[in-house]
């Protein structure tokens, strides 16, 4: 919230020596930040014209308000994650906590950008935290590619550690 009041200020050209009530006001009560209005967070670039034209993608753009829907209902859609919505879930629930954009490896973004490389996909790192279960854990899943289809996959994500599978206990479930 306060990093999308700071963009939107620094769009509007307004300096950061503001009163603090035009900043309350800025953030009065049911505004939300709509990511896709800004110019630079688009990843939708059909349905609106860019406002800088550039000869490639920014394929680190994060997760557009869609994107992570589409990743929530894909991971909800599959039974052996049980996940339960977040605003119904107590703390022995398996739930999404995070859900971030998979930066692009390495080669393949430089393929990309050096070469004649297709366009990475995009993929999503979701943190589920799992309560259903004796000892509760939190753990990253890799989703992807999105838009989500019936080709998607998800597997727990390891290649950034050296563990077998990164799951981290988590030794206070009523405390959060
Ligand atoms: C699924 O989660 C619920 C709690 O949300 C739990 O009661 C149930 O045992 C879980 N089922 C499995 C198969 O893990
Ligand atoms: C990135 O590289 C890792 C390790 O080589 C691989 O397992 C993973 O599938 C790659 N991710 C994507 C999105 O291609
Ligand atoms: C899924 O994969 C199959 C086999 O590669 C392909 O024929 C099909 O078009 C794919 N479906 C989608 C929605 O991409």
């Amino acid at each position: 919230m306060w990093s999308y009041s700071l963009i939107l200020l620094a769009l509007l050209g307004v300096s950061s020596a503001i009163p603090q009530p035009k900043i309350s006001a800025l953030r009065r009560p049911g505004w939300r930040p709509h990511r896709r209005q800004l110019p630079f967070d688009s990843t939708d670039t059909s349905s609106s014209s860019p406002t800088v034209l550039a000869p490639k993608d920014n394929i680190w753009n994060s997760l557009s308000n869609d994107e992570a829907a589409d990743v929530i209902a894909f991971l909800h859609s599959k039974n052996d994650l049980n996940l339960t919505a977040q605003e119904d879930a107590g703390s022995w629930d398996n739930t999404i906590m995070v859900v971030d954009l998979l930066p692009p490896n390495k080669t393949d973004a430089l393929n990309y950008f050096d070469g004649d490389g297709d366009k990475p996909e995009r993929w999503a790192i979701a943190s589920l935290l799992f309560g259903a279960t004796e000892e509760p854990y939190a753990q990253d899943w890799v989703v992807g590619p999105i838009p989500t289809t019936e080709n998607s996959t998800y597997y727990p994500y390891t290649f950034g550690t050296h563990a077998h599978e990164a799951k981290i206990r988590s030794y206070d479930m009523d405390g959060h």
